[in-house]
């Protein structure tokens, strides 16, 4: 929740007290340097025990709470037929007014099957933007991902405030270029995780649906940042400030065919499933489900899990509760502003996103700028980001020619309900100093380049050895830690 201080200042304020807690550690600079360089300056190599504060990702590192975590007591365990399914079944009628549901052991995984089912090799899946595992998957099916977003989406320095937008007159281009039978699905995220969660709005969704209705093109919606994208339509959106969430949400999911997601965002809870009214769709996804995830009533998830995505999903209704990681994404982002650090504005749903093409203008795109800023970030800090640029777009398939990234992002998470305006301010302050100093940090170079989604397993070298030169320029301005 949003509170004005008696100065005029607005902060947010968390609307929850925190009950249980988990020992954090500041290891030296040094030990840092040493844990980068061993990692291969890929921040995904680095071990809890190496972190400060923890924001690769929002992903299933979300605080819980005291209802989700009793619901975890009662879970039932069988096989077939477990009850904490039809409480899970029970809970996504009343919030997203599905009727079918096939729950999956996270979100991936319902893509894994929706390519299966849904894309012929040779198809083209439009939609506003891809994830890693979404383009993964569909192209793993043969398929291509046409992104279709409006040209504004690519400005890490806007005030628009619905970047994540499909492109109507492209969708409409898309059709009449490849024809209603070569083309799977449309897709749109809700909010793009990769162009720095950036929601669409209720218009452009429903004019998304109109053009896709009336060529017989269903619409898939990635609804892993539902909640966030809906508080964003209410802060946002004329029309919709004085709409609660669960209205946003019903008017969302009017407009949907088949919905899935990866619970471990919104929900707060490790899983995912996906859920339609059309039993057509359910009937045809159903049969791969125990071959891939396991039976229907579990679908890969642990019950204890499934009992805890019942309660979270309702929980994400909660306006405190949608709003609780975009508020501090917001105050996070307007502070480094303040520093003359570049972010990307307006700021989104999951994560502070640095910008690494204005922030280490001198390296270019293929010596991979935000894999050098991710990586600068834990030797300044001890705190843990995620590459999103280049270093996380496979190379072309065809050609194995490297595809630079339309944004070199340093994705800085903020999981729900986890770090405090303390923690917060202390980073706003390491990356200042960071930014100071940025003439240090130079590019990266792969020793180790996976085949696919490279950027989990990928192994680097700083260029120049520039990794000991930061570390030493830290130690002698600001000391050991
Ligand atoms: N779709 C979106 C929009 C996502 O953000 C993610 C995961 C997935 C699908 C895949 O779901 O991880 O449960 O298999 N995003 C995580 C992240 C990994 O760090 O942003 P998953």
């Amino acid at each position: 929740m949003i509170v004005r201080l008696s100065n005029g200042k607005e902060i947010p304020v968390e609307m929850h007290k925190v009950r249980i807690v988990q020992k954090t550690f500041l290891i030296p600079v040094e030990q840092r340097l040493k844990a980068i360089e061993e990692g291969g300056y890929n921040t995904f190599s680095l071990r809890t025990r190496d972190i400060f504060l923890d924001m690769l990702t929002d992903s299933g590192t979300n605080a819980m709470s005291d209802n989700q975590l009793a619901a975890m007591m009662v879970s039932d365990d069988a096989y077939a037929g477990c009850e904490s399914f039809y409480k899970l079944a029970s809970s996504i009628k009343d919030v997203l007014g599905f009727d079918f549901v096939l729950p999956v052991h996270q979100g991936r995984a319902a893509e894994h099957l929706l390519a299966k089912v849904f894309i012929k090799p040779g198809d083209v899946i439009p939609m506003n933007y891809h994830f890693t595992t979404t383009r993964a998957h569909f192209e793993l099916a043969g398929g291509r991902v046409l992104e279709i977003y409006r040209d504004e989406a690519l400005n890490t320095q806007s005030t628009n405030p619905f970047k994540g937008n499909l492109d109507l007159q492209k969708f409409r281009d898309v059709i009449k270029k490849y024809g209603r039978d070569k083309i799977s699905f449309i897709r749109m995220e809700a909010t793009t995780n990769l162009l720095g969660g950036q929601p669409f709005s209720m218009e452009n969704l429903r004019e998304v649906k109109k053009i896709a209705a009336e060529n017989n093109i269903f619409l898939v919606f990635d609804g892993s940042l539902i909640s966030e994208n809906a508080y964003f339509i209410k802060k946002r959106e004329k029309g919709y400030e004085n709409k609660s969430i669960q209205e946003i949400i019903t008017e969302l999911m009017s407009y949907v065919d088949i919905f899935y997601l990866s619970g471990r965002k919104s929900s707060c809870v490790r899983g995912g499933f996906i859920a339609t009214n059309n039993k057509k769709y359910y009937e045809e996804i159903k049969p791969w489900l125990p071959v891939y995830e396991g039976f229907l009533t579990y679908g890969g998830m642990s019950t204890k899990e499934i009992e805890a995505m019942a309660v979270g999903l309702r929980e994400m209704t909660d306006v405190n509760v949608a709003g609780s990681a975009a508020e501090f994404v917001k105050y996070f982002a307007e502070r480094l502003i303040e520093n003359k650090i570049p972010v990307v504005t307006p700021p989104g749903g999951l994560a502070c996103h640095l910008d690494a093409k204005l922030f280490l203008p001198h390296i270019p795109w293929s010596q991979y700028p935000a894999g050098a800023l991710s990586a600068a970030v834990y030797i300044a800090s001890g705190v843990r980001s995620m590459e999103r640029g280049t270093i996380s777009v496979d190379r072309d398939p065809d050609t194995k020619q490297e595809i630079p990234s339309d944004l070199e992002l340093a994705r800085l998470a903020i999981p729900r309900r986890v770090y405090t305006m303390s923690q917060i301010e202390y980073v706003v302050d390491r990356l200042t100093w960071l930014h100071k100093n940025r003439d240090l940090v130079k590019g990266l170079k792969f020793v180790e380049e996976p085949p696919v989604l490279r950027f989990f397993f990928g192994k680097l070298t700083a260029l120049d050895n520039w990794g000991a030169k930061l570390a030493e320029a830290f130690k002698k301005e600001i000391g050991p830690e």
